[in-house]
């Protein structure tokens, strides 16, 4: 892994660097299915599966309520980045399904790809520079912690 990770950045940061972690991840699966090396590719998504519901998790515990408690915040924006979420795990499911049937996963990945990149776009433009303006020093450097031993976990 290319990525750096040091002890002075940001939570939004930090959860920058993760999303290109599991872009990583899932190229890595792609290449284990095209090669039709299914117990790996299967044991990749399992772990990849792993890290995205963890991302979700903080993000929707963590970062968007910090947004929606803020009155001078519009709701709008998290209300959208939850149901991608949903739609995400849509796809996370189809994924997995192809994978488990040991079928070609590449038109499946791709939709997920572009779901994740439109997605990642708007919380590092907006949702992850609003949580840095607006949560207490304590909880920016909680989540912090928590997603650098996040990108930590899997350095091997
Ligand atoms: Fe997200
Ligand atoms: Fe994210």
């Amino acid at each position: 892994m290319n990525l750096t990770i040091t002890n002075d950045q940001s939570a939004g940061m930090l959860l920058e660097l993760h999303h290109q972690r599991l872009d990583d991840m899932l190229d890595d699966i792609e290449l284990c299915a095209d090669a039709e090396n299914w117990s790996e590719a299967k044991r990749r998504f399992a772990g990849f599966r792993r890290d995205i519901e963890e991302h979700i998790r903080l993000e929707e515990e963590l970062i968007f309520p910090i947004f929606e408690a803020n009155a001078a915040m519009p709701h709008g924006p998290t209300v959208v980045m939850r149901a991608e979420h949903v739609a995400i795990r849509q796809t996370l499911a189809a994924v997995e399904a192809a994978l488990a049937d040991e079928r070609p996963i590449s038109r499946t990945t791709a939709e997920l790809e572009a779901q994740l990149a439109a997605h990642n776009f708007k919380e590092e433009r907006v949702l992850y520079p609003a949580f840095e303006r607006l949560a207490a020093a304590a909880t920016r450097a909680a989540l912090a912690a928590t997603v650098e031993a996040l990108l930590r976990g899997r350095d091997e």
